[in-house]
């Protein structure tokens, strides 16, 4: 994760509390800043750092952000409201796991569950994949409070005219009353049970993937696996997790008060001496290191490393799958010390 100064190319008003920024970033940084959709950046404002999903095609060679002003958020509300064209912010390299593979010589049908602000790596994912993919069919399940709400409106209209026989957008609204009842409301689980009796055959489903607030996720992703889905193709993006570390950690207390760490990032092998009171991002942070970081809470995924040698508590979060832990992954700002001696690996990811 590398931060540059980029400065913003164009702000353009989504509906009344978002926008979409387009960031300038300079050829020579391209590299770099390639992208999957459905990956994220990070900004730091003032040494706070806010992830937003990318919401253009990779293929475009846009990088654009859209964020929507939140109720007693600071840096969302900045953005939303105060930052100008022209501006500088310090923007990360992009990262994150929300991904989906590519298939384009496949017939295939892909769900999207998405609600508010979520419906930023959805539109990344869309509009990739009806470029690349002749024979998708992409239904979006998309929660609002009324149509006014809706982010992306008139992109999501175009494209639905652009390629009629490949995207399926279904609105949802919280209040505003619509014709079909089934669309009023929020998708719960018998909303969930009346949408696979009437408009998707789940036997037809490649991928799902779901992007809102922890409820929405915890109880469709429960849903669709129990649909027959099995978990691999079942992907997710939380907003605004709930759990704070330190709830996480009430349960993982046994292990030594202080280790000596050997930590390994971008070549260089440094030791740190971790107080298990403190995560290890902080202590890398203190020791001068410049560990990858955004949440600090198991949810975005910057911070993740291999153990090598020794043994962490991890917390719960929803990021890491079976694989990951088979493999010795952790993520550092949820993780606890278990043995006296620890060796970490950044660069193993
Ligand atoms: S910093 Fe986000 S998961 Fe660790």
């Amino acid at each position: 994760m590398k931060f540059n100064l980029l400065t913003v190319k164009e702000i353009v008003k989504l509906t009344a509390d978002a926008v979409q920024i387009s960031f300038d970033v300079p050829e020579e940084l391209h590299e770099e800043y390639n992208f999957l959709p459905g990956q994220y950046i990070t900004l730091n404002i003032n040494g706070e750092r806010r992830d937003y999903s990318l919401c253009e095609s990779p293929n475009d060679k846009k990088w654009s952000i859209g964020v929507k002003s939140q109720p007693n958020g600071k840096i969302s509300s900045y953005l939303a409201n105060e930052l100008k064209v022209g501006d500088q912010l310090e923007v990360s390299t992009p990262s994150g796991r929300f991904t989906i593979p590519t298939k384009p010589n496949e017939k295939r049908t892909l769900l999207a569950f998405t609600a508010g602000s979520g419906i930023t790596p959805i539109m990344s994912m869309l509009e990739f994949t009806l470029q690349t993919e002749e024979w998708v069919n992409f239904h979006i399940f998309y929660v609002n409070r009324d149509e006014n709400s809706i982010m992306f409106k008139e992109r999501l209209t175009e494209l639905k005219q652009k390629y009629p026989n490949n995207v399926f957008i279904h609105h949802f609204y919280t209040r505003q009353d619509q014709e079909n009842f089934i669309y009023n409301g929020r998708i719960d689980e018998k909303k969930f049970d009346l949408i696979l009796n009437q408009i998707i055959d789940i036997n037809e489903v490649d991928e799902a993937m779901v992007c809102g607030p922890e409820e929405m996720i915890l109880t469709l992703a429960k849903k669709i696996n129990e649909a027959g889905i099995i978990e691999k193709h079942i992907h997710f993006e939380m907003f605004n997790p709930s759990v704070k570390t330190e709830d996480i950690f009430t349960k993982h207390d046994e292990g030594p008060q202080t280790v000596q760490v050997t930590v390994t990032l971008d070549g260089e092998t440094s030791e740190v001496t971790w107080d298990r009171g403190k995560n290890l991002i902080d202590t890398m942070l203190d020791a001068g290191i410049d560990a990858p970081y955004s949440c600090k809470g198991g949810v975005c995924s910057s911070c993740m490393c291999k153990i090598t040698e020794g043994e962490v508590h991890i917390g719960d979060n929803y990021v890491l799958t079976d694989s990951d832990y088979e493999e010795g992954m952790t993520l550092a700002c949820i993780s606890r010390p278990k043995t006296a001696t620890l060796a970490i690996d950044f660069d193993e990811v």
